[in-house]
């Protein structure tokens, strides 16, 4: 896989269907056009950019556009690319219209997971960004603001979730949120209004999630895991609750991926109980050796909220994410959020929304792709090299990995490598209280430092490894 293919061009989430590469795309496309997914005038990736994503020959892409263009589906002009065709409006039938604790770093290498590479915030890109879109901000746009959030990015977010992610996103049911710790503070708040008293969790999972969720006053029993996933497709640990949250893309922090039966299992679940699936999409966008795997929501929009949030792409800082609602649940959502004090500025709102309008979004995410895909294959081959009896896994995606350690290790590793100041996370921290003791382990953030500080932290690993 060539550099060229993180950087270049836009992410459009594409499953093509059926037998042969061309008619799969072409079927693909036409099914995101007619469901309304692509809405008009959205612009496509250029050939070369999408048929490295999927890893197909260029000609099949350019093949597969110049067919659509020909039926009418797609546009092609020079200078502005291949869009979605104005004649071939969002025709919302079938789906769409039938479901109308911080890491700090302290001194030396930190290595503990749940940040992206803060030094490689994109300052400049940012500042314009916020240039332009507070010059043309209207006046009312500095008062104080709509709970539902800015109709700019709601806009902006819906035709980006659509096309990066596979959401079913319209921007009536985007809620924007203080990142994805207020979303879910605030899905706890209505479900338990909803008289929910259960949700579901993994059974490694980030505690400051599980405890959010105890502040609503609502109990957290966990889903076993495996190789595959949550399991949700065992219907007895689900009884009782009214929802479940999953992080169905990478699931954190084992990093394995929730199988399609499970994605399915999940979907089926909520659908025969009335319940909800709560999809953390915390990192979904960082996927390395072939394309994001989509957003569950795509196969339910009535029944799995979608949450994202700017916090890995970006930076944590911004305190940015967004709910993607069945819509019986917006209403709800937007007032639960309009007693609340804490709300993201609009400033900041509208500065986003024109970062991911002028494509800045997509530019960065894809540089960072390659950045954090170069550590982790640094990270495999230092270890390959230095400590070859440990095992890595969770590595397709996202940014961290875990490390596998000899039984009984994982306290001392930990110990030692703060004793020489590497500050790292063992997988017994994420561990549910209800979950049965599992394996031995580090789960190591690569994303974490800076990049001159990224070669002293792997070096200072492999050192305090066995
Ligand atoms: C599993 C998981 N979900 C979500 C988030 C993002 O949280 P927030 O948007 O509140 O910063 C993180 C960040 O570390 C995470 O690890």
């Amino acid at each position: 896989m060539t550099d060229s293919w993180a950087t270049f061009g836009r992410d459009l989430h594409l499953e093509p269907v059926g037998q042969g590469l061309r008619s799969g795309l072409m079927e693909a496309l036409r099914d995101a056009v007619r469901t309304g997914r692509l809405t008009p005038g959205t612009r496509l990736p250029s050939s070369r950019a999408l048929a490295a994503d999927l890893g197909v020959a260029r000609n099949t892409v350019a093949d597969a556009y110049a067919e659509l263009v020909a039926e009418g589906w797609l546009t092609a002009r020079q200078g502005s690319g291949t869009r979605v065709a104005q004649r071939s409006a969002p025709r919302r039938t079938g789906l769409a219209a039938a479901r109308s604790a911080p890491v700090r770093a302290g001194a030396g290498h930190n290595l503990k997971p749940g940040s992206p590479d803060l030094s490689a915030f994109p300052r400049a890109a940012w500042l314009r960004a916020a240039r332009k879109a507070l010059t043309a901000a209207p006046d009312e746009a500095f008062g104080y603001g709509d709970p539902h959030g800015r109709v700019e990015l709601r806009t902006v977010l819906a035709e980006y979730l659509a096309r990066a992610r596979g959401v079913y996103a319209d921007p009536e049911r985007i809620v924007i949120c203080s990142g994805f710790a207020h979303g879910l503070t605030l899905l706890g708040r209505v479900l338990r209004q909803r008289r929910v008293r259960e949700i579901a969790v993994e059974s490694y999972h980030l505690d400051l999630h599980t405890s959010l969720l105890t502040e609503a006053g609502l109990r957290t029993p966990c889903l076993a895991l495996d190789e595959h996933g949550s399991r949700t497709d065992e219907p007895a640990a689900l009884r009782g609750a009214g929802a479940v949250l999953l992080t169905p893309a990478h699931q954190f922090p084992t990093g394995v991926p929730l199988h399609p039966d499970r994605r399915a299992a999940a979907v089926d679940w909520a659908r025969s109980t009335g319940g909800l699936v709560l999809e953390d999409d915390y990192d979904g966008e960082f996927r390395y050796d072939r394309q994001p795997v989509g957003a569950l929501q795509g196969l339910d929009p009535e029944r799995v909220v979608y949450l994202g949030t700017a916090s890995k792409s970006l930076a944590p800082g911004l305190r940015l994410g967004w709910m993607v609602l069945p819509r019986s649940l917006v209403g709800e959502v937007v007032a639960a959020k309009g007693v609340s004090d804490w709300m993201s500025g609009s400033p900041d709102q509208l500065t986003l929304a024109e970062f991911i309008a002028s494509g800045a979004y997509d530019r960065h995410v894809r540089s960072m792709r390659l950045r954090y895909r170069r550590r982790r294959d640094q990270l495999v081959a230092a270890l390959a090299e230095r400590a070859p009896g440990i095992e890595v896994s969770g590595i397709a995606a996202g940014l961290h990995a875990v490390l596998e350690l000899p039984p009984g290790a994982e306290r001392s590793v930990v110990q030692a490598a703060a004793f020489q100041g590497l500050a790292l996370d063992g997988l017994a921290r994420y561990r549910h209280p209800d979950a049965p003791a599992g394996r031995d382990a580090l789960v190591i953030g690569y994303g974490s430092p800076s990049e001159s500080a990224w070669a002293g932290a792997l070096d200072a690993l492999c050192r305090v490894l066995p």
